[in-house]
């Protein structure tokens, strides 16, 4: 045996169906991606003209620091430069973590349905994966502090959860934290949360400062960078500094730093950004209901269908492929009932809705 058997049986990610892959299988042109939860108005254009600007500087090695990126990053957020983390995207910094902070006996602890590439990375570690099913679709924090064990080194918190969109709330969270020991460390991923701010229940992690808590965030969704592979962390600079000796030194690269760097000053398009979601979200909520669909309250940039059973999940989604709109079915994500759809721009949820009202109806 080569590998370890938690790495021979390992599987590894699974993204959602890209545009090149549905275009070689069926020939459409037209094809509508709506299963990654990316950005549906392309990139913040402040980002782009700044890697155009700095294409040549791309025979030099990255500052391992990320200087100016943490800077902006720490006045933004009023902490010190100590307390920040950029990587890789969010995904690459939780890999940093994992690695920093496991060995031997270690547990991990989370819900059961939220973020695959959480469960790819913990069991890579080969550590103990403990899980509280959803409540409500929602995370269950009561469960999850009742399930606490002695080894439960790291407990993974998403909110908005990726891929139901619900949130736990801020007197939910702040009965949580109290039933935390200080040796266990929560991570809290809140990918989506821009989208989720607005609402006062949305306990904003930025506004506490909890010394065993690492708050991590994305350049890849409100800033349209997923491909540049950006994210960043806040948390105590003891925690910092030891995840820091573990991450790669060179990441992100010269011209992820530049663009995100850009893209966190890019106002328009934030803003731009907010809008089209919620109008979106509003619309195809409403569109979905109207068909007498089941659909989960979110505060993210996509919104979740909860159908009768895996062959529906699976009947919608050949059928949308069919029409060129890629979705997400969530059996993977451990909710065999649940397909997920990313806020597109008008054009691309109004065919949505439309493929959708034939496809229920028939
Ligand atoms: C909840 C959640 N966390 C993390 C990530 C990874 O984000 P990044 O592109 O920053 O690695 C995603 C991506 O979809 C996500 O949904």
């Amino acid at each position: 045996m080569l590998v370890p058997e938690h790495i021979e049986t390992l599987e590894s990610y699974q993204p959602g169906k890209s545009i090149e892959s549905l275009h070689q299988e069926s020939g459409l042109t037209e094809i509508y991606k709506l299963g990654s939860n990316e950005n549906p108005l392309g990139p913040s254009p402040k980002a782009v003209e700044a890697i155009q600007k700095n294409l040549n500087q791309i025979f030099r090695y990255p500052d391992t620091k990320a200087l100016e990126l943490r800077q902006a990053l720490a006045r933004k957020f009023q902490v010190k430069l100590e307390n920040c983390i950029v990587g890789n995207g969010s995904e690459g910094i939780m890999s940093a973590i994992m690695g920093t902070f496991l060995h031997d006996k270690d547990e991990v602890l989370t819900s059961s349905c939220t973020f695959t590439g959480f469960f790819v990375l913990t069991q890579a570690r080969g550590v103990k994966l403990n899980t509280v099913p959803l409540k409500n679709y929602r995370f269950d924090l009561e469960g999850i502090a009742a399930a606490i064990t002695p080894n439960t080194k790291i407990i993974f918190l998403c909110n908005p959860n990726n891929p139901t969109g619900t949130i736990f709330t801020k007197k939910e969270f702040e009965s949580f934290i109290k039933k935390v020991p200080e040796g266990t460390l929560i991570i809290l991923d809140e990918a989506y949360a821009e989208f989720a701010l607005e609402n006062p229940n949305f306990p904003d992690s930025m506004s506490y400062r909890l010394d065993n808590c690492i708050t991590l965030r994305t350049f890849s969704k409100l800033y349209g960078l997923a491909g540049m592979r950006v994210g960043y962390g806040f948390a105590h600079e003891d925690l910092i500094k030891y995840i820091l000796k573990v991450k790669l030194p060179f990441e992100p690269g010269v011209l992820s730093q530049t663009a995100a760097l850009a893209a966190l000053e890019d106002q328009k398009f934030i803003k731009e950004t907010l809008q089209v979601v919620q109008e979106g979200k509003k619309f195809l909520i409403l569109s979905f209901q109207n068909l007498g669909l089941q659909v989960l309250p979110s505060e993210a940039n996509f919104v979740t269908l909860i159908l009768k059973n895996e062959e529906e999940v699976n009947r919608f989604y050949e059928r949308l492929l069919k029409k060129g709109i890629i979705t997400r079915p969530l059996k993977n994500f451990g909710l065999k009932e649940g397909l997920r759809i990313t806020i597109g721009k008008q054009e691309e949820n109004f065919k949505c809705a439309e493929a959708l009202q034939e496809i229920s109806k028939a």
